[in-house]
């Protein structure tokens, strides 16, 4: 069921239920953090393996201090500077986070969500809230209350509307570790943005073996090909006989079976904002296949790049 009652949410997620929530960034499907068994119900709503943890959504920077040992200078600059916002920080984690949120890590994901909504939800509890996307594992994420209601509506009591996500991309996630920031997962916050803060110069983390379903090659998935191209004009003749779905990110005299225009003018965030949400639509139109071309590869466009990429490997 769909619905804007925050009350209602607050009282299902207190007894342990599972509860969609909006954020800034994609909807995600919420718990009780501190209850393993509600814990629990995210997984298998999910069908997500319990060796992927999950991001923990807390009000604020005081709030946060309840569930994490020690605040790094570097983390809390950020954390001031970011929430609430698209940012999710790494920390070492207090006992009362259960191991089953971070999959036997010793360390947590925090972040503050810009939404209104939800900051208004996480008030009115006295416990933070476990949430990864509101999505079946390796599927697209949702962007709205009505696709994540056709994602998990039949396995999830409630999902509180709070209308459009207003950046479209999940956070960006970063540890801080020898006094040195990295990035373990590309979003809405850009590695130029992070530098700006810091004044100093920020790393990515190349993907070992943990972590994150953002780090599992295949991610993001449709169901028909998608295929991400340098040059959409070769591709477009490639597959001139086929019945094909163009997502694209500027004005465009090339006709397809379908065209989605992820923005007009090639805005980032314009593309951000669409990006899944048009996915899903290519998704269950009645083209084969859907192409893509690769957008800029500086600010949020790393972020959709790398989710495209997801989507488009092993097609
Ligand atoms: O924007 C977002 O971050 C959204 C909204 C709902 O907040 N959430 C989200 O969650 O994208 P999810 O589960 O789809 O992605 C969380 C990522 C995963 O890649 C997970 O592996 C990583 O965060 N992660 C969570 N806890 C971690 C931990 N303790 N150590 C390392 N990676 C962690
Ligand atoms: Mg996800």
């Amino acid at each position: 069921m769909i619905g804007t009652d925050v009350a209602h949410a607050a009282a299902l997620l207190a007894q342990g239920e599972v509860v969609a929530i909006p954020t800034e960034t994609v909807y995600g499907l919420a718990a009780n953090a501190l209850d393993p068994s509600a814990v629990a119900r995210i997984y298998e709503a999910k069908e997500r393996p319990s060796f992927n943890p999950l991001i923990v959504h807390v009000s604020g920077i005081d709030d946060a201090s309840k569930y994490v040992n020690n605040i790094h200078p570097l983390a809390q600059k950020l954390a001031t500077h970011f929430w609430p916002g698209s940012l999710s920080i790494l920390f070492p984690k207090k006992d009362i986070i259960p191991e089953l949120v971070t999959a036997g890590l010793p360390n947590v994901v925090l972040r503050v969500p810009d939404h209104k909504t939800t900051l208004e939800l996480l008030e009115s509890i006295d416990f933070p809230l476990a949430a990864p996307s509101a999505n079946i594992s390796n599927t697209v994420s949702p962007t709205s209350a009505e696709r994540v209601e056709q994602g998990l509506g039949d396995r999830i009591p409630y999902v509180l509307d709070g209308g459009r996500c207003t950046v479209g991309v999940e956070s960006t996630i970063v540890s801080v570790i020898d006094d040195e920031v990295v990035i373990l997962r590309e979003g809405g916050i850009s590695k130029e943005a992070l530098e700006g803060v810091l004044g100093m110069e920020v790393y990515y983390k190349k993907a070992e073996k943990v972590i994150a379903p953002g780090q599992m090659k295949r991610h993001y998935a449709t169901h028909k090909p998608l295929y991400l191209v340098d040059d959409l004009m070769a591709a477009y003749e490639q597959f001139s006989d086929r019945k094909v779905s163009m997502l694209l990110w500027t004005d465009t005299d090339l006709t397809c079976t379908h065209r989605y225009f992820l923005s007009r003018s090639g805005d980032l965030s314009e593309v951000a904002i669409n990006l899944f949400e048009m996915m899903h639509q290519a998704d269950e139109d009645d083209s084969e296949i859907i192409l893509v071309q690769r957008v800029k590869d500086h600010g949020i466009g790393k972020a959709i790049n790398d989710r495209l990429q997801r989507a488009a490997q092993d097609w």
